[in-house]
């Protein structure tokens, strides 16, 4: 497995398989890698002759007062893990790799970026200004130089696919994104980086979010199309603990992400957003 470090190399990498005919795999991450990406891993791993991972902890998807500094990087753990899952190359830039020297802030002013109208205003993009439309750059920056054939991203992070989706359909990338299913605990906790940062007892109050993701979905398949109420029952489960502070449940159309007043047969999903303690979880489901 190759260690990647400059845009130059990976391109070049990236140059000589297509043109040997290849197909290129690619899952981008922030790294402290989990079951939840080797699934990803695994998908690229199975449907393409080449298998590109990126580990970049993205500067310009936090906001000044969130974790880019405390976000986990363990690198070597994460290089053997996916050299296990049969990776090719692993593409790990610095930021001034991607940004230029000193060119790591959204508020620079002669800077190009992507922002994906509409869908990037609403909900995580409502509570975390500026986080998606740092993803849709960076994730435009990384398909640029990695040029995969298809490039997998998790349910787990429903908007943010949206919005990758939404990019690559405007701007004519010519690359398929392949949506993969979120991986949970056994005790339905969704896996995400962050979790390692809850204490046992926060951990067992995050349970919570995918217990009330749960109970929306069993009161819909027994009938209940009210979204109000569905809401209201969400977050009485959420309600259970003090520790869940929620910022959001909402349920949306599944393409658009509008809120829905009612189920009426078209494809729902429903977001959970919260704080419990100091980490912010997100979570989701199919409603129908
Ligand atoms: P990161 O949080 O590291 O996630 C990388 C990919 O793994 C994303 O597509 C995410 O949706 C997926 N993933 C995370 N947890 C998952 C789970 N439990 N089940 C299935 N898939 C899961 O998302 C990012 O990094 C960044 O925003 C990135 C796209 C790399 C841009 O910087």
């Amino acid at each position: 497995m190759k260690i990647i470090n400059t845009p130059r190399e990976m391109r070049a990498l990236s140059q000589e398989w297509r043109c040997a005919g290849e197909s290129i795999g690619f899952v981008p991450t922030m790294g402290a890698l989990h079951e939840g990406h080797l699934s990803l891993a695994q998908a690229a791993r199975r449907e393409c002759n080449k298998f590109v991972a990126s580990i970049f902890v993205n500067p310009t998807q936090f906001g000044p007062d969130e974790d880019f500094a405390e976000y986990a990087r363990p690198f070597e753990r994460d290089c053997a893990l996916l050299e296990e899952v049969g990776c090719d190359a692993v593409f790990a830039p610095a930021p001034q790799d991607i940004y230029g020297a000193g060119g790591s802030t959204a508020s620079l002013g002669a800077r190009a970026f992507v922002e994906v109208g509409g869908l990037s205003e609403l909900w995580e993009g409502a509570t975390r200004p500026g986080h998606l439309r740092g993803v849709a750059t960076v994730v435009a920056i990384l398909f640029n130089v990695v040029r995969p054939t298809r490039a997998y991203f998790g349910e787990k992070d429903f908007q943010q696919l949206k919005v990758v989706e939404q990019m690559v359909h405007d701007l004519h990338f010519d690359l398929q994104i392949v949506p993969c299913e979120t991986v949970r605990d056994a005790d339905g906790l969704a896996m995400s980086s962050r979790n390692a940062r809850l204490s046992p007892a926060e951990r067992q109050a995050a349970l919570l979010l995918s217990r009330a993701l749960r109970a929306g979905v069993e009161m819909a398949h027994s009938g209940e199309c009210d979204t109000t109420k569905l809401g209201a029952a969400m977050q009485a489960v959420c309600s259970e603990h003090p520790a869940v502070e929620v910022q959001y449940i909402a349920v949306v159309d599944a393409q658009t992400l509008a809120t829905l007043p009612a189920l009426d047969g078209r494809p729902a999903r429903t977001l959970i957003a919260a704080r419990v303690g100091s980490v912010r979880l997100i979570d989701n489901v199919p409603l129908n």
